[in-house]
């Protein structure tokens, strides 16, 4: 267990003469789960695209394996042995699982074409070996995400990975495909691989870790055995102070119905869904993955077409929802899907911030002009403390995960939309930032906003909600009110 293969020293990293990695050392032990946490944009997936050759370092050193190891590219940290997970899998789903396998070595026959069979049978081989659970035919783009996250793994421990590298990795996952990907890993480290896992849920990390490391502002701030940490104490690490309050108590009031959807079909396999939503109001709808959930907004805000139903905003019926029409109505949906759909990666992170708001500035090449505007750029920065030396000239896709979606969520809180859609607000936001989108949300809603938040994590919904509706296989399956809160009750609804 204590055999160290892998050392980091002394690692640097600047962007622009910007210092974001100090004097990083780490170890990993053969055989062990490290798992890496720290705060939106600590540093954890540029150190770990360092070790994948994405990035060079600015100063230190690694030995791989009592070797010097200088990751010039993918391709080097790949046949050293140490594979990279990230979190947008690099897959081709027009392609089947085989052809994803060999993606980058294919075996050729006669007249170089490729072996199909070949191909597929290693892959199955190996697939198998690992009780990973997918066919090496199937197409890609069919599979669900942790079956495509099987495929990943699969295709690092063929390429005989000693090191795997998960960046974030359960984000899209159900709960059941997260239990197959926790024993995976489980199973790797058996074999004796070596993982690093990073991730903001904490307990996750908890559970599954043997050490962890916490990085603070580019620097590791301490490393221990699982054993002596709780999550309290990796918070207390993490943010560098107490952090005792997980949801913000907001007093407010409940008043009229501002949206009303009556017997919604949509998407194939949602039923007669009906609910209200008022002035005042968090309402939740929780479901597991697949039950239907997004499909509702969407075709309540009307980015995809409904079969039948009826929506009303503020008493008038919405013949044919359309994006444009509701945010007209005073409406806004954040989507699930962030990355894509949210923000304007090349442009400087107060243009996006102010692109909802001032919208005349969508679409146009959008310079912040006015002081009035820096100063609510500036005030939206501070609040959820996205991590930005200069908002102005900052492209969106520079900054970290996390706080890329801090900028999705500020858009549209300067916004102040009167019915706010939302769909997993605080996926890959760390603790302290949760609370501050937590906070935010009750704010609106005790200023007169009425907001529907769409969770896969019931403990959220429940800390911040005043009802949870629950979806099940696309229908409305129960409704539990506020003083009746109990995981088993939603769940059983849920199931
Ligand atoms: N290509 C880049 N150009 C400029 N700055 C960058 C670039 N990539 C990362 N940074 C900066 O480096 C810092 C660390 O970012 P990193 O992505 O490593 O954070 P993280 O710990 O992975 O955060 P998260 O939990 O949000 O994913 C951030 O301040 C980010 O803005
Ligand atoms: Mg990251």
């Amino acid at each position: 267990m204590s055999d160290v293969i892998l050392k980091l020293n002394d690692i640097c990293k600047s962007f622009f003469s910007v210092e974001v990695l100090h004097h990083v050392n780490l170890e990993l032990r053969q055989g062990e789960i490290l798992g890496l946490v720290g705060e939106n944009g600590a540093g954890k997936s540029t150190l770990m695209n360092i070790l994948g050759g994405i990035f060079p370092m600015s100063a230190g050193s690694i030995e791989f394996l009592g070797e010097p190891y200088e990751p010039a590219s993918p391709k080097y940290a790949t046949e050293k042995g140490i594979a990279f997970i990230h979190q947008e899998l690099n897959l081709f789903t027009n392609l089947s699982v085989a052809e994803n396998m060999f993606i980058d070595n294919f075996p050729t026959g006669f007249l170089g074409r490729i072996d199909k069979k070949k191909i597929r049978a290693k892959s199955q081989e190996y697939i198998d070996k690992y009780d990973l659970n997918v066919r090496a035919s199937a197409k890609m783009g069919n599979l669900p995400m942790g079956s495509r996250q099987m495929v990943e793994i699969a295709k690092a421990l063929m390429k005989n990975a000693k090191v795997i590298i998960f960046d974030e990795p359960t984000t899209s996952l159900s709960n059941r495909e997260k239990e197959k990907l926790f024993k995976a890993i489980r199973e790797l480290k058996e074999n004796g691989v070596s993982i690093i896992y990073i991730s903001h849920i904490l307990e996750d990390v908890l559970l599954l870790c043997d050490r962890i490391s916490v990085l603070r502002d580019g620097k590791v701030v301490h490393t221990d055995k699982r054993e002596r940490y709780d999550r309290a104490g990796l918070i207390r690490d993490m943010v560098g102070r107490e952090l005792t309050q997980v949801y913000p108590s907001v007093e407010k009031e409940i008043h009229d119905k501002v949206l009303e959807v009556k017997d919604l079909n949509c998407a194939g396999f949602v039923k007669g869904v009906s609910f209200c939503l008022r002035e005042g109001e968090v309402l939740g709808l929780f479901g597991l993955m697949g039950a239907g959930r997004t499909q509702i907004l969407r075709a309540v805000f009307g980015l995809d077409p409904k079969e039948s139903g009826e929506v009303r905003v503020f008493g008038e019926e919405v013949k044919k929802p359309s994006p444009g029409e509701c945010i007209h109505r005073g409406m806004a949906f954040i989507t699930e899907n962030r990355r894509e759909e949210g923000l304007l990666m090349p442009r400087p992170v107060s243009t996006n911030l102010l692109m909802v708001k001032n919208e005349e500035l969508a679409g146009s090449m959008g310079v912040v002009d006015t002081k009035e505007e820096a100063e609510l750029c500036r005030k939206m920065v501070k609040t959820l403390d996205i991590k930005t030396a200069r908002p102005d000239q900052q492209a969106a896709n520079s900054l970290s995960g996390g706080n890329q979606q801090k900028v999705v969520m500020g858009k549209w809180l300067l916004k102040e939309p009167k019915i706010f859609l939302v769909d997993e607000p605080t996926h890959g936001v760390d603790v302290g930032a949760k609370y501050e989108i937590y906070r935010l949300i009750l704010n609106m809603a005790k200023e007169g906003s009425a907001i529907l938040v769409v969770s896969s994590e019931m403990q959220e919904l429940m800390g911040i909600c005043d009802r949870i509706l629950v979806l099940s296989n696309g229908r409305l399956t129960g409704e539990v009110r506020k003083e009746d809160y109990s995981q088993e009750r939603i769940m059983k609804f849920a199931l």
